[in-house]
């Protein structure tokens, strides 16, 4: 009897293909595709708007325990998303994505208050199986227990052009330097910071993308998964 993976944990540094990976596999077993960067994203979006200082852990957790964030299909737009991201009636899917949230969000997720009180949201969603869970820390802290875990990697350069052609074909500015700067720099505070750290759990599976298109990754990560089922 084969033994299903109802939980799917996916982490890896920033524009590693995550994401675009872990909508598809999702797509493929019929599984809720929960991307939790978008949590920490909303956050930061907030308090940049709002004026809260980044090092205030106090006002950002408790912006953290009282927004409701909800993420739904894309149903309706064709412009690109992965999912729709909603604060109440207000769609921020994309004021997510620019270069002010990028290189502010590392130190709102360094705070554990701010982990805390999304980690918990997080793991209510994976309670449910049939999800496939895209992070830093969904292996090692959200879902320890995850049927299987991917970890996926590229090179800061490979993963800096992903980034910078993404922003083009949305007609954004972008800088290469500038962007592989950046990822450099949320590399070091993800993995460096003291709670929940960007780091491979002991038993995920390591994939390195570079070279690789998301179709190519995709259909690794189903070998894999196909091959665990075999000996389980
Ligand atoms: O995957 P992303 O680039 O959207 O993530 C944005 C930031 O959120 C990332 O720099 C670190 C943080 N993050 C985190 O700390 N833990 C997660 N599970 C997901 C994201």
């Amino acid at each position: 009897e084969h033994r299903k993976a109802k939980t799917i944990a996916i982490d890896g540094p920033a524009a590693a293909g995550k994401s675009s990976v872990g909508l598809a596999l999702a797509q493929h077993l019929g599984y809720l595709f929960f991307d939790t960067g978008v949590m920490y994203r909303a956050i930061t979006l907030l308090a940049l708007e709002q004026g809260v200082p980044l090092d205030d852990e106090e006002a950002l957790g408790v912006l953290a325990e009282t927004t409701i964030i909800d993420v739904q299909p894309p149903a309706g737009h064709d412009d690109g998303r992965y999912y729709t991201v909603l604060v109440g009636a207000r769609d921020i899917t994309w004021a997510l994505r620019t270069p002010q949230v990028d290189a502010s969000v590392s130190y709102v997720a360094a705070h554990p208050r701010v982990r805390l009180a999304l980690t918990a949201q997080q793991r209510r969603i994976g309670q449910r199986g049939r999800v496939v869970m895209v992070g830093r820390d969904i292996g090692t802290v959200v879902m320890p227990d995850a049927d299987i875990k991917f970890y996926l990697d590229a090179s800061p350069e490979e993963r800096a052009r992903r980034r910078y052609d993404e922003l083009v074909a949305r007609g954004q500015e972008a800088d290469y330097d500038a962007i592989l700067a950046d990822l450099r720099e949320r590399d070091r505070l993800d993995s460096t910071r003291a709670v929940a750290p960007l780091r491979r759990a002991p038993d995920a599976i390591y994939v390195d993308t570079t070279g690789l298109s998301r179709d190519e990754v995709v259909e690794r990560l189903l070998d894999l998964l196909g091959a665990r089922e075999e000996v389980s």
